[in-house]
């Protein structure tokens, strides 16, 4: 259990810290492109006004006057196309790389064939007349390039940066899970111990109340007090053994002695422990399995298990309801159904059923002695036992739960183990 929280924790403590890298990465990539275009666009700005008065007008048309002397002393000659249009933006004249020979307004970059340029123009004026523009295109390769560098150095650094949170995952849930543990551990032994000096009086009054209701009976008196007293104890007993079980079997100290079982003879004998009650109320009990299969379990559990399932049965199938315990091999399962046609489970408690002291009708199963820790036993068993539960219900038509275990050996093993028990007897 603690286990299960201190992974829990740790997952999610390496989980967040990862998806904040990312986050980080993919802000920072962003952050250093706004910052490479803004300085990009410092660059262009600073040019753009170096190179102005390299700019004639003559015949109502801007030329580059005197350029090699001029703008081969500008530092971005090499890097930057600079373009000169007229004033119906048809290209006159362009220095530097090629870059797209075309005007555009109000935008700051613009694309084509898989080329991206950084824009920046100026309108040139004659004598208050607008006569061409000028407008410098900068590549904008670089920015890419630095910034998939920096994502790259990121993704790099990803595995390194998840080892190193994986470590700190581990420490921080080990301190995290501390206390809950501990506290945790301070109600199970809580539990252990109210349980340990409650089942003394519990099976006292029992006993006592039982011994008095013979005696009053060998008088001829009858008191119904008495069998009140003596069934509320017997109740009383059986809460407290059910809490203490769970107890053990939450606290991690508890390991069960598991071992290689056949659950055909447990399952037989427990059965026949309950022929007597169930035909009693006029119920047939009937199995239909009886071959060999070997599931890795605790025989007292696996008894538990099915003790509670043909309790739950017995209690809330109607006289003349039938009830069928059956198992089969299941793939690498074993599959355990405990099958009635009683008064079934309602859609909306199905989701509840393994709580701890929950019950359907609360009145109807403390009348029938329920706590509504049954069920609980139970999933806490098979989940120690790795295996899982599927219960299937229908209101006034019946239940079916399925006890799904993995198999100790394959099928074709138990099957040989059965027909050697055959040729045995
Ligand atoms: N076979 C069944 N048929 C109808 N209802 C069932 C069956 N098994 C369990 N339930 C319902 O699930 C509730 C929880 O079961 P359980 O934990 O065994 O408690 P309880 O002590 O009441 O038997 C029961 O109160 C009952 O309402
Ligand atoms: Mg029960």
């Amino acid at each position: 259990m603690f286990k299960n929280f201190r992974w829990q924790i740790g997952l999610w403590f390496v989980g967040l810290s990862c998806a904040i890298y990312v986050i980080l990465s993919l802000l920072g990539a962003l952050y250093f492109y706004t910052k490479l275009s803004y300085s990009m666009d410092e660059e262009l700005r600073v040019v753009a006004s170096q190179i102005g008065h390299a700019i004639q007008v003559s015949d109502e048309k801007p030329t580059f006057r005197d350029w090699l002397r001029v703008v081969e002393t500008e530092p971005a000659r090499s890097i930057m196309s600079m373009q000169l249009f007229d004033s119906s933006g048809n290209l006159l004249e362009h220095y530097g790389p090629v870059g797209i020979p075309r005007l555009s307004f109000g935008v700051s970059e613009i694309s084509e064939r898989g080329q991206t340029m950084r824009i920046r123009h100026t309108p040139l004026h004659h004598e208050g007349h607008l006569v061409g523009y000028l407008q410098l295109q900068l590549p904008a390769t670089k920015r890419s390039e630095l910034t998939k560098e920096f994502l790259l150095t990121m993704t790099v650094l990803a595995p390194f940066v998840a080892g190193g949170f994986g470590i700190c995952g581990y420490f921080v849930s080990g301190i995290a899970s501390r206390p809950i543990e501990k506290l945790v551990r301070t109600l199970q032994l809580f539990v252990a111990d109210a349980g340990h000096e409650l089942n003394t009086p519990a099976s006292i009054m029992q006993a006592r109340a039982q011994s008095l209701e013979r005696k009053m009976q060998k008088h001829g008196m009858f008191q119904e007090d008495v069998l009140v007293i003596a069934s509320a104890a017997e109740r009383m007993g059986c809460i407290v053994r059910n809490l203490m079980f769970l107890a053990e079997l939450d606290s991690a100290h508890k390991s069960p002695s598991k071992v290689a079982l056949d659950i055909a003879p447990v399952i037989k004998s427990t059965v026949r422990e309950f022929s007597d009650r169930f035909e009693k109320k006029k119920i047939t009990l009937c199995t239909e399995s009886d071959l060999s299969y070997i599931v890795y379990a605790e025989e007292e559990s696996l008894r538990c298990v099915l003790t509670n399932l043909l309790e739950n049965s017995l209690k809330y199938t109607e006289p003349n309801g039938c009830v069928t315990v059956k198992y089969r091999a299941l793939g690498h399962d074993l599959v355990l159904s405990v099958e009635d046609n009683g008064i079934g489970i309602p859609a909306d408690s199905l989701p509840h059923i393994f709580e701890r002291f929950y019950r359907v009708d609360k009145s109807r199963s403390r009348a029938s002695g329920g706590s509504g820790l049954g069920l609980s036993i139970v999933k806490a068993i098979v989940d120690s036992l790795h295996g899982r539960i599927n219960v299937t219900s229908t209101e006034s038509v019946g239940t079916k739960v399925d006890i799904i275990l993995p198999l100790y050996k394959s099928p074709a093993v138990a099957q040989n183990l059965h027909t050697n028990s055959q040729q045995v007897h």
